[in-house]
């Protein structure tokens, strides 16, 4: 008999609301003991495959530094260094690495490639950004929003700017945790609504507007991504012309709760799609944003490595 399918993390929705509760308690415990200094290596012998068909800064060190504090090992693997640049089929590479490894991180394009390998994989696969869904990101600005704010259900989230995998994942976490993402996009950018479990016909939890200072009025997170996506940059020009009344400055940030949060999950390009006043200033917490990329992901891998670990 064939062994049971293993839990990936392909899109938010690959969780649900009580894992999320189990995971933000794990998170909490796994970053408090990093930041004193407290050996946790429940993941010896563990090994994770990291698979980049683009670019990354946050996701490699993240992954690579949260795997090696857990006492396991790491795999660094791109696509022009391997065979995947010479067409090796992604479901013949996901059949040999799932064969070595524990677990598997993808960075790819569409997320029919990262399903397409998580299907042919005997390890859970993790999405570490597609076209589609960036959720181990909007794992980490959740978390973040709770540090500083606490839970963010009831609350209301402003997407400025593109309808991308930022923003569509925002919209999935936003129908399954209970709260609204007031989104603005210019015309031709907006989300793709065929995409799953993005909550679009709930109307407590996703509102469009053409203007996106309306977006941000009485928003709780204001939060943004660069105009051009890696994999898009051919569209450089034209959506640099489409998005420039996007840029998140002050005035835009005066129009939500005084006590409102700005988020980006970097690269970020100051005097596009953010100021450097904003960017720069006294609500934006992005640095706490990118290291909590890691302690989220340490719980994350530690759930689907382990379960529900109770200590
Ligand atoms: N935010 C994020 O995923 O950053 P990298 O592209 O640097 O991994
Ligand atoms: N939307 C951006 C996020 C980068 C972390 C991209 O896909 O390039």
């Amino acid at each position: 008999s064939s062994p049971p399918a293993p839990l990936h993390y392909l899109h938010f929705a690959s969780l649900d609301a009580q894992q999320y509760a189990h995971l933000f308690e794990r998170i909490r415990i796994i970053k408090g003991r990093f930041k004193r200094y407290e050996r946790y290596q429940p993941l010896q012998d563990r090994t994770l495959a990291m698979i980049f068909e683009k670019a990354s800064t946050r996701t490699r060190m993240s992954f690579e530094a949260g795997m090696y504090q857990m006492g396991g090992s790491v795999v660094h693997m791109t696509s022009t260094d391997s065979q995947l640049g010479r067409s090796e089929p992604i479901a013949d590479t996901a059949r040999v690495i799932s064969r070595m490894v524990d677990l598997v991180m993808i960075r790819t394009f569409g997320q029919d490639r990262l399903e397409e390998f998580a299907r042919h994989s005997r390890v859970p696969v993790i999405n570490g950004l597609t076209n589609e869904f960036h959720p181990c990101q909007i794992l980490a600005d959740i978390y973040t929003y709770h540090e500083h704010r606490g839970s963010l259900a009831g609350k209301t989230v402003a997407w400025i700017g593109d309808g991308n995998n930022m923003a569509c994942t925002w919209l999935q976490a936003a129908d399954l945790l209970g709260f609204r993402v007031h989104i603005s996009t210019p015309k031709g950018y907006s989300v793709d609504a065929a995409l799953p479990s993005l909550g679009l016909a709930n109307p407590d939890c996703y509102r469009l507007f053409d203007d996106p200072y309306e977006a941000c009025d009485g928003a709780d997170l204001v939060t943004t991504d660069v105009w051009t996506s890696m994999g898009y940059e051919a569209e450089n020009q034209a959506r640099a012309a489409a998005f420039a009344s996007w840029c998140v400055d002050e005035a835009m940030m005066a129009r939500a709760r005084p006590d409102a949060l700005f988020m980006h999950c970097l690269p970020a390009h100051r005097g596009e799609e953010v100021s450097a006043a904003v960017i720069d200033g006294p609500q934006s917490v992005v640095w706490d944003e990118a290291e909590n990329r890691m302690h989220v992901q340490k719980a994350l891998m530690e759930f689907l490595l382990l379960g529900r670990v109770q200590d």
